[in-house]
């Protein structure tokens, strides 16, 4: 194909967005279009966007401002808004931004280089944001790969219908729907081929894969997945509480390139609160979960998203918040203070919290947080854990283990880094190691954000 120009590609938000705008690139690699990462550069620009808080939309907006200014400079210049804040804004976005090419909905991509076509023809302001069934028909290209690239998302299912109060993405990612899990093996046998080791498998709530289309289940899918022969690792995310299963369970503790690793949203520690949330289970039957879990998997790693000050939390029900995180002892949590979002039921709750005390309490949150993440890590110190190496670390220690200060620029060219399954960061001293190895390291220190080990 002719070289028609070069395309850059700014993502916002999720996992799945990463994997979409892989899909777009594939889509302009196949009009002759090639990647380049200066803006000032490019001559067609794709913003893909994320609406989950209000913050991520205002980024989006933001770089689509610098975007307008360079278009006055370069007009033939394509510009593109693709992701959840096209779908949610549409005609709307173009009332912030008039020079905007084509908007782009979460399920439109399939028609995206028809789109191209007809800017390329004299038409801009296009929007599409049609709801559609059909959005597994564009895939990325495995040959994309570049030769560091060792681990990969590969989305299994689109939208989501659990209409938590407070969340977007029902409203923007569509009807939830199962990718045929052939063609998700067709995917990862194709990236295989390209050197990649470990995947990650998406969706909203991977629990309820192939329950609508009547097809294999998630614990299925991943024995499935696991028969590839040269895919060495397998995550997965998210999973929802409320439909976590048996099955699964038992397919983490049995399937030996499962990683020992779950990230289960927990919200909030307060039934209250959870009840308003829509999120279909208690205190008690998530604590439940993590007992079955934790007895059947022992050593395994938890994660968890929290909220703080959904509206109407009083500062007791915020304190179950903490003693749920005390019962737990998750090893990573991502937490956010509550957003208002457009469309969602929460927007019109009573009891709204002031962002002085939403972040007060997640500055609580995360100063308790911090002593968890180093206790498990600590728990480590000693052990021997298979790691899955990523590459040359870009943080380096002191070769003794003991960080001068933990991220000190020490020039140390046999330092590499790379995952235990539990998905921490290991640093380690090396010689011969290659990225998409995997070797055993002795953990010899542990420090908040990393490990330190040797081979
Ligand atoms: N499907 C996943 C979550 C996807 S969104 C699940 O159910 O767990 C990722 C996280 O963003 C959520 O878990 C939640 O903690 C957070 N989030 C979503 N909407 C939010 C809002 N309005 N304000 C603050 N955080 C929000
Ligand atoms: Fe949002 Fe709830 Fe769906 Fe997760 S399960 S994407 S939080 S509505
Ligand atoms: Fe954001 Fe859309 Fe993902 S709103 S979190 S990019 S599904």
């Amino acid at each position: 194909m002719k070289f028609k120009g070069w395309a850059y590609i700014y993502t916002i938000g999720c996992q799945m967005n990463v994997y979409d705008s892989a899909k777009l690139l594939s889509v302009l690699k196949f009009l002759g279009y090639s990647e380049t990462k200066s803006l000032e550069e490019a001559d067609i620009v794709v913003c893909n966007t994320c609406t989950i808080r209000h913050k991520a939309q205002e980024k989006a907006y933001s770089f689509l401002g610098r975007l307008s200014k360079l278009k006055k400079k370069k007009p033939h210049l394509i510009s593109v808004i693709a992701g959840c804040v096209a779908q949610q804004d549409g005609e709307k976005s173009l009332k912030r931004l008039p020079e905007i090419d084509i908007v782009l909905g979460t399920q439109s991509f399939s028609r995206f280089a028809e789109l191209i076509d007809q800017v390329k023809s004299g038409r801009s302001n296009i929007v599409d944001i049609e709801p559609r069934e059909t959005i597994f028909e564009v895939m990325p290209d495995a040959s994309d790969v570049n030769q560091n690239e060792i681990s990969r998302f590969v989305t299994i299912m689109q939208g989501c219908e659990n209409f938590c109060t407070y969340c977007v993405v029902p409203y923007v990612r569509g009807k939830e729907k199962s990718r045929r899990p052939e063609a998700i093996i067709e995917e990862i046998e194709q990236l295989c081929k390209y050197g990649i080791q470990e995947v990650t498998l998406l969706g909203q709530n991977v629990n309820s894969y192939g329950i609508k289309e009547n097809d294999i289940s998630f614990a299925k899918l991943l024995k499935r997945v696991s028969s590839i022969d040269s895919m060495k690792r397998i995550r997965f995310a998210t999973s929802h509480p409320k439909d976590l299963s048996d099955e699964l369970i038992y397919a983490i503790r049995d399937l030996e390139k499962v990683c020992f690793h779950l990230h289960l949203p927990v919200q909030s520690g307060s039934d209250r609160i959870l009840k308003r949330m829509n999120r279909g289970y208690t205190q008690k039957t998530y604590l439940e979960m993590i007992t079955k879990l934790k007895k059947e998997c022992p050593n395994i790693a938890i994660s968890t998203d929290l909220i703080t000050g959904f509206p109407s939390e009083t500062r007791e029900e915020f304190q179950e918040t903490l003693n749920l995180m005390k019962a737990v002892e998750f090893d990573s949590v991502y937490a956010f203070s509550y957003s208002d979002r457009p469309i969602t039921p929460a927007m019109k709750f009573d009891g709204k919290i002031d962002e002085a005390e939403k972040l007060s309490r997640l500055n609580e949150l995360f100063e308790l947080q911090k002593f968890y993440t180093e206790k498990n890590n600590k728990k480590l110190i000693g052990k021997i854990e298979p790691v899955l190496v990523e590459g040359k670390s870009k943080k380096k220690m002191k070769v003794e283990g003991e960080p001068v200060k933990e991220f000190q620029n020490i020039i140390n060219t046999t330092q590499m880094m790379g995952r235990t399954e539990s998905n921490k960061i290991v640093h380690f001293q090396g010689c011969n190691i290659r990225p998409g190895m995997v070797i055993d390291v002795r953990i010899e220190n542990a420090y908040p954000h990393s490990l330190w080990g040797i081979v």
